[in-house]
């Protein structure tokens, strides 16, 4: 019975994203501050078609996009429409991919986004992910294909996330492919 209740979509997927919030390693929450001060360095008012693929309702990306009034489409694996980042369209024109994805899938999701692309699908993109994100053979090969217009944004102090007692026990950093505003290839912030 609980499977046809899944199939009428009569089971609340906020109840569920709210429960996966609590267990879920991957979900750690990007507090106010790091989403203003990421819109202020890439001018976020200059993209007319914004996507944040992992981001459900409560998200500080969207809800500081609503209030200055961009254009975005806010998705996520546990919002109503079920959007798996690997199988949703970005939004047309997509000018920015922006968010904190799940680091435990990071090398799929890198992936995923040259693939975006390369398809003109998607503009330019922001990716919040672990410094340690710069390493390892496979991912290493991936961002030395695009460096040409790749910035990386270091992280001075480690982040505390949304709901969290401690900072992160992580070096994180923002990288970003083809944004105009970032004319030097890195930065501390
Ligand atoms: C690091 S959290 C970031 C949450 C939010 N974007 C923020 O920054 O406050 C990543 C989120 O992506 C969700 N997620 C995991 N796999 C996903 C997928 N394949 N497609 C879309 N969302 C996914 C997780 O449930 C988690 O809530």
């Amino acid at each position: 019975m609980e499977q046809l209740d899944i199939f009428n979509n009569s089971v609340d997927t906020k109840e569920i994203y709210e429960e996966d919030k609590k267990i879920n390693k991957d979900h750690v929450a990007t507090p106010r501050y790091v989403v203003e001060d990421i819109y202020s360095l890439i001018d976020i008012k200059s993209f007319k078609s914004i996507w944040f693929p992992f981001n459900n309702y409560d998200s500080e990306f969207k809800l500081k996009a609503d209030e200055l009034n961009l254009k975005y489409k806010a998705t996520h694996i546990f919002d109503d429409c079920g959007n798996d980042f690997f199988s949703t369209e970005p939004p047309v024109d997509c000018d920015l991919l922006i968010s904190n994805p799940p680091f435990s899938q990071q090398n799929e999701i890198i992936k995923h986004t040259f693939e975006l692309i390369e398809q003109n699908k998607i503009k330019s993109f922001c990716l919040l992910l672990p410094l340690s994100t710069l390493e390892t053979p496979a991912r290493a090969e991936m961002w030395e294909k695009y460096v040409d217009k790749i910035s990386i944004l270091i992280f001075k102090k480690r982040i505390k996330f949304l709901g969290q007692k401690q900072v992160f026990n992580k070096a994180c950093c923002w990288i970003c492919y083809n944004i105009k505003t970032l004319s030097k290839r890195l930065y501390w912030i």
